[in-house]
């Protein structure tokens, strides 16, 4: 049975989510986003993609991206995305997602999308194109091409997520109900994992100091050897104040995360540990935690999941066709290929 036809049967929300292949995959992206793709697999419609259409509005080498799309996909097999329970494809392997972000861009503002603050941070960067400064409207395409009601995110796509919103409300009042308005998910503790070298920054894949972040897959000595050099403050009180203590207020984020354990709980607990000893307990958690997804990783075939995302493609396509079915007769256009209405 297609996945589409499991869907029309049940009475689920869609979550909608993706990730770039760009650069390799932190803990930022793990805690603010992809746990809570790995949660929401038991009480909704999950799909999630690799956006690799999103990854060419910035300079990049073909051959590296191939590799990188495919590792992408390996990463969130191995934290625990399961294509038995989601729908899992690469972006540019479902064409109605740029269909559907070219009809958008007819309704965008200019403005809207002038006040991008990240457009801005990345055309000062890497150098502006048509496709960077669009890249918000194919984001809502990816969401609202499957009817999603939520998006698990990192706080960073707030604004992003508000023009999803408004392109939702804007169809649905100039052509007829179509959208729901997605909702953003964001969790209370690491929505926004910061820098380990500038904690009033956040943790980023295209930080071009590779010791601001902890990748998935670094070796555990690695790991060490990042939070070691992790910046805190020249006082020796462990307390959480993310205005006055950015720092340590990020390690204990992401003790809390890796341990299940209150920031409030751990700040008591820790009060008086010197910060040397306090940054290797976080080490060790971290560590401990991300050891299953390595493994996880290592034991992944390329083949394998090139067919896993093969067969995701095939039936996102299926999905995707049935929602556009109904766009496009709302735009005059055929509702498919050779029908009339
Ligand atoms: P991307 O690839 O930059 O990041 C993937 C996810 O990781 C979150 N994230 C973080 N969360 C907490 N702390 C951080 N330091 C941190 N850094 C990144 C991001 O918020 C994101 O959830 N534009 C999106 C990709 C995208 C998308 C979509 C997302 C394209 N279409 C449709 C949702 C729905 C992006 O560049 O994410």
């Amino acid at each position: 049975m297609f996945f589409f036809e499991e869907t029309k049967v049940s009475d689920r929300k869609t979550v909608f989510s993706g990730i770039q292949p760009t650069g390799d995959i932190h803990i930022g992206n793990y805690l603010g986003a992809l746990r809570n793709w790995v949660k929401l697999q038991d009480g909704f419609d999950a799909i999630y993609c690799v956006v690799d259409l999103h990854a060419i509005t910035v300079p990049y080498d073909p051959v590296a991206l191939h590799r990188s799309r495919l590792d992408t996909a390996k990463l969130l097999l191995a934290v625990g995305v399961d294509p038995g329970r989601s729908l899992l494809y690469f972006q540019s392997q479902v064409p109605q997602h740029a269909e559907l972000s070219w009809m958008l861009s007819t309704i965008t503002s200019l403005g809207a999308l002038n006040r991008m603050t990240q457009f801005k941070e990345k055309a000062n960067k890497a150098g502006e194109n048509l496709g960077l400064f669009s890249y918000p409207v194919l984001m809502a395409a990816d969401i609202l091409v499957h009817k999603a009601h939520a998006v698990p995110v990192g706080d960073d796509q707030t604004q992003h997520l508000e023009l999803a919103r408004d392109l939702a409300e804007r169809f649905n009042s100039r052509f007829g109900d179509e959208f729901p308005v997605p909702e953003q998910i964001t969790p209370d503790v690491g929505a926004r994992i910061m820098s380990l070298k500038d904690p009033t920054s956040k943790m980023s894949k295209s930080d071009d100091d590779v010791n601001t972040r902890v990748l998935l897959l670094d070796e555990p000595d690695t790991i060490r050897r990042r939070f070691k050099g992790a910046v805190t403050d020249s006082e020796t009180e462990i307390r959480y104040d993310p205005e006055k203590k950015p720092g340590v207020s990020n390690l204990l984020d992401i003790l809390s995360l890796f341990t299940g354990r209150s920031v409030d709980a751990l700040a008591q607990d820790n009060r008086s540990t010197q910060y040397g000893h306090f940054k290797a307990t976080v080490a060790e958690a971290v560590v401990e935690g991300l050891s299953p997804i390595r493994t996880a990783f290592k034991a992944l075939d390329d083949e394998e999941v090139s067919r896993i995302m093969v067969k995701g493609a095939l039936d996102a396509r299926m999905r995707a066709e049935g929602e556009m079915a109904s766009v496009r007769k709302k735009l005059g256009f055929d509702a498919r290929l050779g029908s009339e209405g």
